[in-house]
């Protein structure tokens, strides 16, 4: 019987780390170090110490892996019915539950975000599993009428190789919701999670190696963008790529994916308006706009960062949600505060610099605004939770990610000004409306540009429903029916009889 999840946060807490946990990429069914011989430290944010290494892979452990993945395409895994496809994918959905509390354990120490969080990402990725497995044998082609003279019909072939780059911000959820659409469509797949998160990608492989995945369909290689990550985007024999990141990242990726014409699906940054009038069911809004910001310590590229408010319940809204912005707690993840560290110390430098150079440039802090420290150790990689009030909208705070647990406000007279605002980044991946008047609520969907619209309930909906930006947000959509199709190439059969 494997530990309950009171024992593991007692472990983690005492000891700093977990017994047993993955140091080695996962490559053809194998765990094996790198060929280098290298290893690389990961990081705990919520102490800011290192806890655990993994391999540091470079351009051959990349080689060994899509050789695997590539092979295994041509053998097994192409041999395998979609029904038997399914039945592994359900079988990865109920060893991912199974094994929920220790990935959960991991994901925390890992990432830095509070415990109840990584909970709500291992249950998501369970269910990315549960949802692609149906849709295995459900991936029907089509037939074209050209007269009684012809047969023309449709497949949809899997794309081949695919590479899935992670961020280190939902590091399992990212991953678990494009692997399994990839794996359902019938490609086979190489895995490059963030460096300062590897851990339940290893994890997962493990537990999808127990599914009974035939070995080299899932491949995990460990290591840094530049020395894993770009020999991976870059190689031949790999046919799409998902990657989640930087925008800067993001052009290096599909600069590298065209020389080869490869395929790629961009899910980059945000700078997603929740857009608040005077209509509103202030409680529904207030609850609305704080988890917007404030889960995951607002890394998340659809976080809620700009509040655009109209100025009649300007003051008041803005005084309660100051109120429980101040009430939030803070600590290290594992004893599931309200807002976790932020994952690493360029990161939190980072938000660090966004905000002072907006104190200096006179923009209210209306709360928050400084480093801060785990209270029971003073330690960790934390900052304030922070509102800068009544920002112009081309402050660089309104214009750029930050990444932070950072709200900047923007104040509106008018429905048009307030799909103005919305519009005026040059990013377009979520929108939140709240609004008790449907009239409006539709017209802000219709004008807003923006992959996926969210209407009294920011973050709405799950795997099945479409996600992806427009403009520096990317393109292509995860999730949903959408994501398969993209795994899948077409293949036109035409027939003279
Ligand atoms: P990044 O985009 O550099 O890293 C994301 C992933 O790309 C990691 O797995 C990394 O190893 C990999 N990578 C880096 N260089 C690569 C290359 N040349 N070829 C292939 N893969 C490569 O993002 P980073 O530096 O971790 O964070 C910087 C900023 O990016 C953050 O402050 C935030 O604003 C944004 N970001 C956005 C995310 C999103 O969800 N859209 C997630 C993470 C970061
Ligand atoms: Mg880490």
């Amino acid at each position: 019987m494997s530990a309950r999840l009171p024992e593991l946060v007692e472990e983690a807490l005492a000891t700093g780390t977990l017994a047993g946990l993955p140091d080695k990429h996962f490559i053809n069914g194998r765990s094996v170090s790198s060929s280098s011989g290298r290893a690389m430290d990961t990081f705990d944010p919520g102490s800011g110490r290192p806890f655990a290494h993994v391999a540091a892979g470079g351009a051959e452990d990349v080689e060994a892996a899509v050789a695997a993945a590539k092979a295994a395409l041509a053998t097994t895994w192409r041999q395998t019915t979609p029904a038997e496809r399914g039945r592994f994918l359900y079988r990865a959905a109920s060893l991912v539950r199974e094994h929920a509390d220790r990935l959960a354990v991991a994901e925390c120490l890992d990432c830095g975000k509070p415990l109840g969080e990584a909970k709500g990402d291992v249950a998501g990725t369970a269910r990315a599993f549960e949802y692609y497995a149906g849709a295995c044998d459900k991936l029907q082609g089509e037939t074209i009428p050209l007269g009684q003279d012809y047969l023309a019909y449709t497949l949809n072939e899997p794309v081949g190789v695919t590479a899935h780059i992670t961020p280190w911000n939902f590091p399992i959820s990212t991953l678990g919701r494009s692997v399994a659409p990839a794996l359902a469509a019938g490609c086979t797949v190489v895995a490059k999670p963030a460096e300062q998160t590897p851990l339940t990608a290893l994890m997962l492989a493990d537990l999808l190696s127990e599914a009974g995945l035939p070995e080299g369909v899932f491949n995990v290689v460990t290591g840094t963008g530049p020395e894993a990550g770009a020999p991976l985007v870059a190689h031949r024999d790999v046919r799409h790529v998902t990657f989640t990141g930087s925008v800067a990242t993001g052009t290096l990726v599909m600069q590298a994916a065209a020389r080869n014409i490869t395929r790629v699906t961009l899910e980059l940054g945000g700078k997603s308006p929740v857009i608040v009038l005077s209509d509103s069911d202030m409680e529904q809004a207030l609850a609305g706009v704080l988890g917007a910001i404030y889960e995951n310590a607002g890394q998340i590229c659809s976080a809620g960062s700009r509040l655009v408010i109209e100025r009649a319940i300007h003051d008041k809204f803005l005084e309660e949600l100051t109120r429980r912005t101040k009430e939030l707690t803070l600590g290290h993840g594992l004893r599931d505060p309200n807002v976790g560290p932020v994952n690493s110390q360029a990161q939190l430098d980072k938000i660090v610099d966004y905000v002072e150079g907006a104190k200096a440039r006179g923009i209210r802090v209306a709360t928050g605004g400084a480093r801060a420290a785990d209270p029971q150790t003073g330690a960790g990689w934390f900052f304030e939770p922070t509102i800068l009030d009544n920002v112009a909208a081309d402050d660089v705070v309104i214009q750029e990610e930050i990444f932070g647990p950072v709200l900047a406000v923007q104040t509106i007279e008018s429905i048009d000004e307030a799909i103005e605002r919305a519009n005026g980044t040059p990013f377009g991946l979520v929108a939140g409306i709240y609004t008790q008047d449907i009239t409006k609520a539709l017209r802000l969907a219709r004008d807003i540009d923006a992959g996926q619209i969210y209407i009294n309930e920011y973050f709405a909906g799950g795997i099945e429903v479409p996600f992806g930006g427009n403009k520096k947000s990317g393109f292509g959509r995860e999730k949903g029916l959408e994501a398969l199709r993209s795994y899948c190439k077409i293949k036109s059969v035409a027939a003279k009889i």
